[in-house]
């Protein structure tokens, strides 16, 4: 009877629904309905056994991305047989993913498709910029296609479901895992979150090019405690509510399918148990319909936090908090079954989290044909292609922030006479693929070496020295960093070779797995070796340019003062070098803008550019009395906001079309931004706000706006944003989302210390 029952089920392929497109809102909630009345009946023949099946997410071993399991894989390979187990992680290629899906498909009763999930982070073979690093192109577009790429290839390759884009806000730059999320804004976090959803998951979950997206991590992870990954959060609840959640909240209202609960707790609570972030403001405030994934064993890891006895008493935490998935922790096939018996969990709460599992898989389309993910041609033809490398290539020019260029020593002339190539990542072809490499091969970046001599003219005379050594560059664990190590040794080659270049590009940073999970640090500065090289170059040689790499913000206070030249180029991706070479010699004129505050020094931490005023901005009185620090600047060395180009802008005549606007209405502002320089170039316009009076204090800038624009020297463009009561809302004193009356200020430029202001008010 079961097998006709899913004969039914399968017999309406949910793509007949889709070929009438005018009446596509029909169709969509027909399909709705069809997908809701599938699952209705399949839900009515599982056992609670098969229901607490789908909550399970097993490793596979393919890769490693959490601490090895207790279970073996031939454990897990009968339990899958059984349908024990809705999804798996780590598991690639069609043939892996094909072996695991066919067992399921031969012997369990049921033949529930699986999920297969992977940290899909910045590309799965052709590799682009480290999230934080994309971010700093402020292109949305360019975002979502990098992603939808990273969905192309993925797909080819039997995953269904990525697990990103990570939406932490942080500010803490010893954070290992800032590199993987859009930085230290709320809005601009927010957009790019939808970006990369939008990118991930196409049009529609059901086209084979398309993955699961995963909003992680809820929350608040990138607050952990002085940057400690998986540290102690504590913040308040306005906190909460106006910095960590307005990127969740844009990815709920984007259809994301699933999202990741925190390893952290917040204020006493693990994420994963947490009844009031998951099940209340997530499910029920914002009546998102996907389901939650808890993290690596963050389930059976409230044990260790002193919040659960053993992993029965987890699993029921986690499930009543709304944690619908367990990855890895062994907790709800341990307890939930036992616990529903003893009545301890309504049965009603593993079927909600059954049906949200099942629904993403018919979503997929994995009812239809749980091998569609499985196509070898796909996989041969789809993957690393020159197109990607292209579209990686043009993202990241896109994302190179240029920070400072005194005397316009860039762009370089592809006709100097000389060019002396040092550092430990000059000719690095693994660093650039960065943290979170998905299949990427290793040491298949171009390197800077490599795109330097693509770029210039045969007549350069190019020298390379390493000067100093960086880190291993092994793939996972590394138990001993590089930082502070004494191997000098290659100093006097590389002075050399820089006392008779005409120009000196110096390439430093930090290695691809300096950043990333569990990689935090206490300190944000170069190695010691790599500053005495430059000291060393720098007496020999002041034409030098900096290029950077590295997956947080460094303090670099000391190179920033002396170096006509500095370069941001965050882990670029597989075409490294060549997009670093365009910048460097003109052929793009570089446009990213600081997505985060780079500190002065890792004492300033947390630094953000969204900051509150305090009781003591200001020294007026000229004595030591207000909120600063005795030995060091409060400003950023590079504010967010930031970056040059090798043209130059000016904004003028800001304009407000009305000084106050009602309930209801909306006012404009414009502003005429000019290209004064000789060269075409893009900038991004950024709109802040400043609310005088809250009902709490408010931060004494807001992103809340931004435009990139193209303009060809001499040209002018009017940009104007519209103000209206969301750009003003926040989560108030009240606690709820609301615009409170009063006076503003509204600010626009090219960087977050622009003072270009005007006031307005907002009447209710
Ligand atoms: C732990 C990480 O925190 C999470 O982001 C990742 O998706 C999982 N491991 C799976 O690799």
């Amino acid at each position: 009877m079961f097998t006709i029952l899913m004969g039914i089920l399968l017999l309406n392929p949910l793509n007949s629904f889709s070929q009438d497109s005018t009446k596509s809102n029909t169709l969509e909630m027909n399909k709705k309905d069809s997908i809701e009345s599938k699952i209705d009946s399949l839900i009515s023949i599982m056992t609670l056994k098969e229901k607490i099946g789908q909550l399970v997410l097993y490793n596979g071993s393919w890769d490693v991305t959490g601490p090895p399991s207790d279970v073996g894989n031939k454990e897990k390979f009968e339990k899958l047989k059984n349908g024990g187990v809705g999804a798996m992680l780590n598991v690639t290629s069609v043939a892996g993913t094909k072996e695991l899906q066919s067992a399921v498909m031969k012997h369990s009763r049921l033949k529930i498709p699986l999920l297969f999930g992977y940290d899909v982070i910045h590309g799965y073979k052709t590799i682009f910029p480290i999230p934080l690093g994309e971010s700093a192109s402020w292109d949305l577009e360019a975002i979502k296609k990098s992603s939808a790429i990273a969905a192309k290839e993925a797909t080819a390759s039997g995953i269904n479901w990525t697990f990103a884009p990570m939406v932490d806000i942080s500010r803490d730059a010893r954070w290992g895992r800032i590199m993987e999320g859009a930085g230290e804004d709320p809005f601009l976090g927010a957009k790019i979150a939808v970006a990369r959803i939008q990118g991930f998951q196409g049009d529609d979950l059901a086209d084979n090019t398309s993955l699961a997206a995963c909003a992680k991590h809820f929350a608040a992870y990138g607050f952990a405690e002085g940057g400690r990954d998986y540290n102690t959060v504590s913040i308040g609840e306005y906190e909460l509510h106006n910095t960590i959640l307005p990127p969740f909240k844009a990815a709920a209202k984007a259809g994301v399918a699933t999202m990741m609960s925190a390893f952290n707790e917040v204020d006493g609570i693990p994420a994963t148990g947490h009844k009031e972030l998951q099940r209340d403001i997530l499910k029920d405030a914002w009546n998102w319909d996907g389901f939650i994934v808890s993290d690596w064993a963050s389930i059976s890891e409230m044990i260790f936090h002193g919040y659960a006895e053993d992993k029965i008493h987890a699993a029921e935490r986690a499930i009543i908090a709304g944690n619908d998935m367990d990855m890895e922790g062994r907790a709800y096939e341990a307890g939930l079954e036992k616990l529903v018996k003893e009545g301890k969990v309504d049965e009603k709460l593993i079927d909600d989290a059954a049906r949200r599992i099942l629904k993403i898989k018919y979503d997929l389309g994995l009812f239809d044909d749980p091998y569609r993910y499985s196509d070898e041609t796909r996989e041969k033809n789809e993957i690393y292609t020159k197109e990607n490398l292209e579209a990686s290539r043009d993202v990241a020019r896109k994302s190179i922030v240029l920070l400072k260029n005194d005397k316009d020593i860039l762009p370089l002339k592809k006709d100097v006479k000389s060019i002396a190539v040092i550092g430990p990542l000059a000719n690095d072809k693994d660093t650039p693929i960065g943290s979170w490499r998905a299949m990427a091969t290793a040491n298949s970046a171009v390197s800077l070496l490599e795109g330097i001599k693509t770029a210039v003219n045969k007549s350069v005379k190019i020298s390379h020295a390493q000067g100093v050594a960086l880190g291993t560059g092994e793939r996972n664990f590394i138990k001993e960093l590089a930082i502070n190590r004494e191997d000098t040794k290659g100093i006097t080659e590389a002075v050399n070779i820089a006392k008779n270049a005409e120009v000196v590009i110096l390439a430093i940073g930090e290695e691809a797995f300096q950043s990333g999970e569990g990689r935090s640090q206490v300190g944000i500065e170069l190695t010691i070796p790599q500053q005495k090289l430059f000291e060393a170059v720098w007496e020999v040689n002041k034409n030098i340019v900096v290029v950077l790499m590295n997956g947080r913000p460094l303090a670099i206070t000391n190179i920033a003062e002396k170096a006509p030249g500095i370069v941001e180029t965050w882990h670029l991706g597989s075409e490294s070098g060549n997009a670093i070479a365009d910048v460097l010699f003109g052929d793009y004129n570089p446009s990213g803008k600081l997505p985060v505050s780079f500190p002065r020094d890792v004492g300033q931490i947390p630094i953000y550019y969204n900051a509150k005023n305090t009781g003591r901005p200001s020294n007026a009185e000229g004595l030591v009395f207000w909120s600063h620090y005795t030995d060091e600047k409060n400003e950023a060395l590079f504010p967010f906001g930031h970056g040059l180009s090798y043209t130059t802008f000016q904004y003028k005549s800001l304009k407000i079309s009305a000084p106050s606007f009602s309930s209801g209405g909306e006012i404009t502002v414009s502003v005429t931004v000019t290209n004064t320089g000789k060269r075409k170039g893009k900038e991004v316009v950024q709109l802040y706000i400043r609310d005088l009076i809250g009902s709490l204090t408010r931060p004494i800038k807001e992103l809340k706006g931004f435009e990139l624009i193209e303009l060809e020297p001499g040209k002018s463009k009017t940009v104007s944003f519209i103000i209206n009561e969301e750009t003003i809302q926040f989560y108030t004193a009240d606690k709820k989302w609301e615009a409170e009356q009063g006076d503003f200020k509204v600010f626009v430029g090219g960087s977050s210390i622009t003072e270009l202001g005007v006031g307005f008010s907002f009447n209710k």
